[in-house]
């Protein structure tokens, strides 16, 4: 019929030479639904290729929409989609199913190679961005703990980036109590690293992108209920979506200045463990009473957030977090919640969201909601308690920010464990590496 998500898989016509010839029903695809529309295709195309466990094809795109971003696009949907974490499984399913080979080899025969070709290029820098955040999300945190994400990010210096890794007595001349406390009840100390990106001229001040980066959240003495703790081995998604948009940077060229800044760590009850009532000092000089150990990655914003203001003056700083239970409340998987004072930028968030289809929804902040994180005895607490959670996170963070535009993503729902879509099969699902992506080349490049 031609519907898109159709197929009709004729074996064997002699004539053409092939084993087999597939044919693809495309639906109507036309200038709008560029990029999601033809990546779905792509997907489609895979999941067909690997049902029928092939390993070598030949794809004719003939037609007018088969410009080149299209086909870029239809490309970013076939390596999403063929995407899969299984390393560490060492038997395959032990029925008499064969299995579809592990590498998929596609030869696209189209019109234009090399407008093609770059634009191909162009796009599998955000691709590679994504899985390599898909990758770092899927890894347990017994192998990827903060000192071994460092590793990883630091070997991001090979495409162009220029990374810097801050160990724990760094931080602590630095003064970032906040992001410290967290880590003090781990046998794996912390790790704060800087990436920037130089696509632009100097005196162009950089965008700036701050992850949370806890690579595993028990939550510490406030220990969190056993059902479902593994899951928070996903805990650092807003930190892998931070290195893989490094790493597209880098990879396509952009032509802005960036910095991404990750604080790493790993919460944990222990005997050194902060206690809930425990009073910090923040790098900013506030200080905060610890009233829940669960609500920890705000700490590790507040320094990660005062640092990339103080040294860098960015334009303003996006942060992205798995931060509350309460944003899936809200939002579920369907969207990341999207929190900033600034209209503009949250204008601009939305858009790209739109466009790459990893959408978010405007949540307020709000001084109603400062009024919760007040303490009796410190400058503020860590917790609002259990009504607007998302908001109270938020309304904490913006403690932390001075004269820069900023906004805070919070990635709970979206980062990871969110229903399989046609691009994405993962766990880890790398979202937030396409999202800013797009923010920038829309926004701040050539700028
Ligand atoms: N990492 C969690 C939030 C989370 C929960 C992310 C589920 C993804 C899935 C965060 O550190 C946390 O524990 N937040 C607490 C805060 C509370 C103690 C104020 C929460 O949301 O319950
Ligand atoms: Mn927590
Ligand atoms: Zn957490």
């Amino acid at each position: 019929s031609g519907r898109s998500g159709t197929s009709l898989s004729v074996v064997g016509p002699a004539n053409i030479g092939t084993k087999r010839l597939l044919v693809l029903g495309m639906g109507k695809l036309d200038e709008k639904s560029a990029g999601d529309g033809f990546a779905k295709l792509g997907a489609g195309l895979v999941a067909r290729l690997k049902s029928l466990r092939v390993a070598k094809a030949v794809v004719v795109l003939d037609g007018p929409e088969f410009n080149p971003e299209a086909i870029a696009g239809l490309v970013a949907g076939m390596r999403l989609r063929h995407y899969e974490f299984d390393k560490y499984k060492s038997k395959k399913p032990d029925d008499d199913t064969p299995q579809p080979p592990d590498k998929l080899g596609v030869t696209l025969v189209v019109g234009e190679k090399r407008a093609t070709d770059k634009a191909i290029a162009n796009r599998d820098a955000v691709t590679e961005g994504t899985l390599l955040a898909r990758t770092l999300s899927n890894e347990p945190a017994n192998v990827l703990g903060p000192a071994e994400f460092a590793t990883i990010a630091n070997r991001l210096a090979d495409h162009g980036l220029e990374v810097e890794v801050f160990d724990d007595d760094r931080l602590a001349e630095l003064g970032m109590g906040a992001l410290l406390s967290v880590a003090q009840g781990s046998a794996r100390p912390a790790r704060l690293v800087v990436l920037e990106w130089r696509g632009a001229k100097k005196s162009s001040a950089p965008v700036a992108f701050i992850g949370k980066g806890v690579c595993f959240d028990s939550g510490g003495i406030s220990i969190k209920p056993a059902g479902g703790m593994g899951e928070m081995k996903g805990d650092m998604g807003g930190a892998a979506a931070v290195v893989g948009l490094m790493k597209s940077f880098a990879l396509r060229k952009a032509k802005l200045n960036a910095v991404g800044v990750i604080g790493l760590v790993e919460n944990m009850p222990d005997g050194k463990a902060t206690r809930p009532g425990d009073i910090v000092t923040s790098m900013s000089g506030q200080t905060i009473e610890v009233d829940n150990t669960d609500a920890e990655g705000r700490l590790v914003l507040a320094d990660a957030l005062w640092y990339t203001e103080d040294r860098f003056k960015p334009r303003f700083m996006i942060d992205l977090a798995t931060l509350t239970g309460a944003v899936m409340v809200a939002l579920s998987h369907v969207h990341a919640g999207l929190f900033t004072p600034d209209d503009g930028l949250a204008d601009q968030i939305e858009k790209a969201g739109i466009a790459s289809g990893e959408t978010v929804w405007r949540l307020p902040l709000n001084p109603a909601y400062d009024k919760m994180i007040n303490s009796r005895f410190a400058d503020m607490k860590n917790s609002g308690g259990r009504w607007g959670g998302a908001s109270t996170a938020a309304q904490f963070l913006k403690r932390f920010v001075r004269d820069v535009a900023w906004a805070h993503i919070d990635v709970a729902g979206t980062a990871f464990g969110a229903p399989s879509t046609d691009i994405n099969r993962s766990w880890g699902s790398g979202y937030g590496v396409a999202l800013l992506d797009r923010l920038a080349r829309d926004n701040f490049e050539g700028k």
